[in-house]
């Protein structure tokens, strides 16, 4: 697509702002092949799915494709050999750009995954870079010599996957760096020539016509240039911003108690003022083709940090900020969440909120307690789409997949295989699409690659469609609702400033010709209130509790259990 026709049909530049994303893992999709893995035509056939124009379809705006580049596959796919052709596992370039042509057909916007901190360890540069010493390219890539008489690795930094981030290569006697797995070698930013290439990649993908880019752990380009050890993570420094003690805390911690040394602060290997630069370089491409967006992974858990990456609205968009996936269930959990990415965030910055993707267990695995999973799914649903903000939702969410506990013979994720039974890695999450009650949920006529989840007889596509009570229909209500109310797609925020009933959060939505109240019940009992919302008549607009009469106009409610309500 030209660009001037790009331009005609994205209307606006900030569509992002007012869109809903959906994230594929393409790999667990749809299967077109029976190879048991998806694949760019699956995708394409379920288009429709995603949004046919009418309500009977979700009514998603654009998608984030996770990596369906030339790859071994070390890790899924974030271990990118070629960044500009498609691997054959999932289909060709002219698949990708009927994919491209089909999604624009229906008003749906691409996100590619750019996943550039590192590429494959058999990406042709990495090939070239590890071939000599005196390789042009060997300065493309992180090459030290080890320490002292041992030759230990040049320093004390581990990789995200919880082990050493150096690797010893015999061949030319010196170690490399990689943040996540040996195959995964991360390239040398200050290289002005790995700039430029990089640049190159996203020119080839915007001339073909994508929307934007989810830029794979951007925290991460650059690194401190001395290389300096990392302090321990106790001494991380006090920050009232920082979530208290996380989860992700806790793992850290258990690790180290197992005796691996992952119990460091990354100082010098995540955050780097430099990498700023870089994004500042990404920017001005994006703004040269109107209409594109960029997100960030930015796993940090001082929102001020999180926020310094949209700049001077001269970097990225947004940027994920992954606090819901740390929360416990309760409302101040998620209420400060919010409260804090709203104080932090700069004037004109964006948020992106999501509760689940394809690294962390599912949101309704993670709050099964008691099993009251599917309940609060469908609260977490009206919270997710009435927030300020562009709401991302991961695959199969909308239906309530759950993560099944695979054994580890099962297990795909090198990580998960890695630390079973103390960690089962990230498959649970990456199971194939639930279509139908079939076999393999219709996901397959073959082997799929993973099994699919727990109890597809109701968790599945088509079941959902027909049930007015399921959650998939709360999810398309919520979404076409929200395209038509101007207060949840570009008002302002803000906590009630009254007295909640004890374990709710309720918060307004308000922009110049519209005022929303969202009232959710966080706990597993009723809670009665009265609307003390001025300026409200009262109606309700979308509840989560199916016996609730929407339209009825109210001054006082009694809340169910996990209830959730959209009041106008
Ligand atoms: C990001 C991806 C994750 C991947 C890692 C390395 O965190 O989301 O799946 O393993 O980067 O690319």
């Amino acid at each position: 697509m030209s660009k001037k026709a790009k331009e005609q049909l994205l209307q606006g530049e900030d569509w992002w702002k007012k869109a809903v994303f959906y994230q594929i893992y393409p790999r667990s999709f749809m299967d077109s092949n029976g190879d048991g893995i998806g694949d760019l035509p699956g995708i394409i056939d379920q288009l429709d799915y995603l949004n046919d124009g009418t309500p009977d379809s979700l009514g998603i705006d654009a998608i984030w494709f996770s990596p369906f580049f030339p790859s071994p596959q070390h890790d899924f796919g974030y271990d990118i050999a070629d960044y500009c052709d498609i691997d054959p596992r999932f289909g060709t370039l002219e698949d990708f750009d009927r994919l491209v042509e089909e999604c624009h057909k229906r008003g749906i916007r691409v996100m590619l995954d750019l996943v550039v901190n590192h590429t494959s360890d058999q990406h042709p540069w990495f090939k070239e870079s590890r071939s000599s010493r005196d390789n042009p390219k060997r300065d493309w890539y992180i090459w030290r010599d080890g320490r002292g008489p041992n030759n230990k690795p040049p320093n004390n930094w581990r990789n995200h996957f919880f082990g050493p981030a150096w690797t010893f290569d015999e061949a030319t006697g010196q170690y490399y760096l990689h943040s996540f797995l040996k195959e995964q070698p991360d390239l040398n930013w200050y290289n002005p020539e790995v700039r430029k290439a990089i640049h190159e990649v996203i020119r080839f993908w915007l001339d073909r016509g994508v929307d934007g880019f989810r830029l794979d752990v951007a925290h991460a380009y650059c690194k401190d240039q001395q290389l300096r050890s990392n302090p321990p993570f106790f001494r991380r420094g006090k920050n009232p911003n920082r979530m208290a003690f996380t989860d992700q805390d806790l793992t850290y911690v258990i690790f180290n108690l197992l005796g691996l040394p992952d119990l460091q602060h990354k100082k010098y290997n995540l955050h780097h003022p430099e990498t700023h630069q870089v994004l500042k370089e990404f920017r001005r491409i994006f703004d040269a083709y109107p209409g594109t967006t960029s997100i960030g992974e930015i796993a940090g858990d001082d929102p001020a940090v999180v926020a310094s990456y949209y700049g001077n609205n001269d970097e990225l968009h947004m940027n994920f900020y992954f606090d819901f996936v740390y929360c416990r269930f309760n409302a101040d959990s998620f209420r400060r969440c919010v409260e804090r990415w709203e104080h932090f965030l700069p004037k004109e910055a964006w948020p992106a909120y999501t509760l689940s993707n394809h690294d962390v267990t599912r949101a309704i695995s993670r709050f099964d307690q008691g099993h009251r999973g599917d309940e609060r799914a469908r609260l977490l649903a009206l919270f997710l789409l009435t927030l300020r903000g562009t709401p991302f939702i991961y695959y199969g969410e909308e239906i309530g997949m759950k993560d099944p506990r695979l054994p580890k013979h099962m297990l795909k994720d090198p990580v998960g295989r890695k630390w079973y039974p103390f960690y089962r890695g990230r498959d649970g999450a990456r199971t194939p699409m639930q279509w139908n009650s079939g076999p393999h949920a219709g996901f397959t006529w073959g082997e799929p690659w993973l099994p699919v989840g727990p109890e597809i007889e109701k968790r599945n596509v088509a079941t959902q469609r027909q049930d007015p009570n399921s959650l998939l229909s709360l999810y398309r209500k919520l979404i076409w609702t929200r395209k038509k109310l101007p207060a949840l797609l570009e008002g302002s925020y803000r906590t009630v400033n009254w007295e909640v009933p004890p374990d709710c959060y309720f918060y307004v939505r308000e922009s110049r010709e519209q005022k929303l109240l969202v009232l959710l019940n966080f706990s597993d009992d009723q809670r009665y209130c009265e609307l003390q919302e001025p300026g409200l008549a009262g109606e309700i607009l979308i509840s989560t509790n199916p016996r609730r009469r929407e339209g009825e106009k109210i001054s006082s409610i009694i809340l169910a259990p996990y209830e959730g309500c959209l009041i106008k």
